[in-house]
């Protein structure tokens, strides 16, 4: 018999026909009454099929009390109520790997969006200024700057060997120095952003991580420094950010992630100095299907009684 999976997170749709050979899927976005639909097929609920952005809190796992498996379709997983799970004996999984070149070209993009104006000359040459006001501003090129990664870990790691592409200087920082790492370690996040030209964030987010990227850390990176957040908004110190960023003691910022998302600060829009994106490092098709499949192999394993792919708890 088909087991039923409760589908909460809209990107699972790269895998919805996938999952409906397997599994009988309840999609949660496509009920009129999202709630009824809980209350009506809650109880026979076998898996819960979640992003890194809904997550999943410990109220819908009590409304689906016979549910084994959580199969979260991201690598981070702040957003799922890790303890609740845990304390209801749920296995959860994320989606680590699949995605590390999605999100490091898409860093890539940001910092080269943001050192040569890409948002602005693409608006230049639209709004027909080339032909008025002839040649665009000089910008900045990313070549023998030097970049700090917080969290060096299997994104990070893919964001250093492009940036060297870039004949940038790498350096990290994490809660301890790595092994057989050819960059220089900073015990000190402080340090590190003094002594850089662009950070970027690729840490988890965690209680310990939370606004990790403080005030103090971006005055030291300085008016000539930028920051590039591809991890997660509770990172930074979101409102002292825009402050700095405002007054130029900060010198620009690359942000895909935000602290209370799809919201962002509004002061940012009217910024020349700052490149937005909406949360898309992960989302490229060929990446989305990726992530998408390893969620359902996870639950195909749960259920054919294999040892799970990419298990958390
Ligand atoms: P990972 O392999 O676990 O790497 C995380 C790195 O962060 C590790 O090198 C770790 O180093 C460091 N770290 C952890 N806690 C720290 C702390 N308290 N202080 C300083 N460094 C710390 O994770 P990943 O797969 O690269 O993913 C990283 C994060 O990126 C995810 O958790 C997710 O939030 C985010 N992400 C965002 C997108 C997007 O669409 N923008 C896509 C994918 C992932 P140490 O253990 O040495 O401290
Ligand atoms: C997802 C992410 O796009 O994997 C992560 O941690 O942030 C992204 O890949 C996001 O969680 C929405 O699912």
């Amino acid at each position: 018999m088909k087991k039923n999976v409760l589908v909460i997170a809209p990107m699972l749709t790269t895998v919805l026909p996938e999952m409906r050979e397997r599994f009988n899927v309840h999609v949660l976005w496509e009920a009129d009454d999202p709630d009824a639909l809980i209350a009506e097929v809650g109880p026979s609920i076998d898996a819960i099929a979640t992003d890194g952005v809904v997550g999943c809190k410990a109220d819908l796992m009590e409304r689906c009390p016979n549910a084994q498996i959580i199969g979260c379709c991201s690598v981070g997983y702040d957003a799922v109520d890790l303890d609740a799970a845990k304390a209801r004996g749920l296995r959860v999984t994320n989606t680590p790997d699949v995605l590390n070149d999605a999100v490091a070209e898409l860093t890539m993009a940001l910092m080269l969006g943001l050192a040569r104006k890409i948002p602005q000359a693409d608006a230049y040459v639209r709004a027909g200024r080339w032909v008025t006001d002839g040649a665009f501003t000089y910008t900045a090129e990313l070549t023998g700057k030097t970049v700090g990664i917080l969290g060096l870990g299997r994104i990070g790691k893919e964001i250093a060997v492009r940036c060297q592409a870039m004949r940038m200087r790498v350096v990290y920082h994490g809660r301890s120095e790595q092994a057989h790492q050819p960059y220089p370690y900073y015990a000190d996040l402080e340090d590190m952003a003094r002594d850089c030209d662009w950070m970027v964030v690729i840490a988890p987010g965690t209680a310990q991580t939370r606004a990790i990227v403080s005030r103090k850390v971006m005055e030291a990176l300085g008016p000539e420094g930028a920051l590039v957040n591809v991890a997660r908004g509770t990172l930074i110190d979101e409102p002292a950010m825009v402050e700095l960023l405002g007054s130029g003691a900060l010198g620009g910022a690359a942000l895909d992630v935000f602290e209370s998302e799809p919201s962002v600060p509004e002061a940012l829009f009217a910024m020349d100095n700052v490149v937005l994106s909406p949360h898309q490092g992960s989302a490229t098709w060929k990446t989305r299907k990726g992530m998408g499949m390893l969620v359902v192999d996870n639950l195909c394993a749960q259920f054919e009684g294999r040892p799970l792919l990419t298990p958390i708890v």
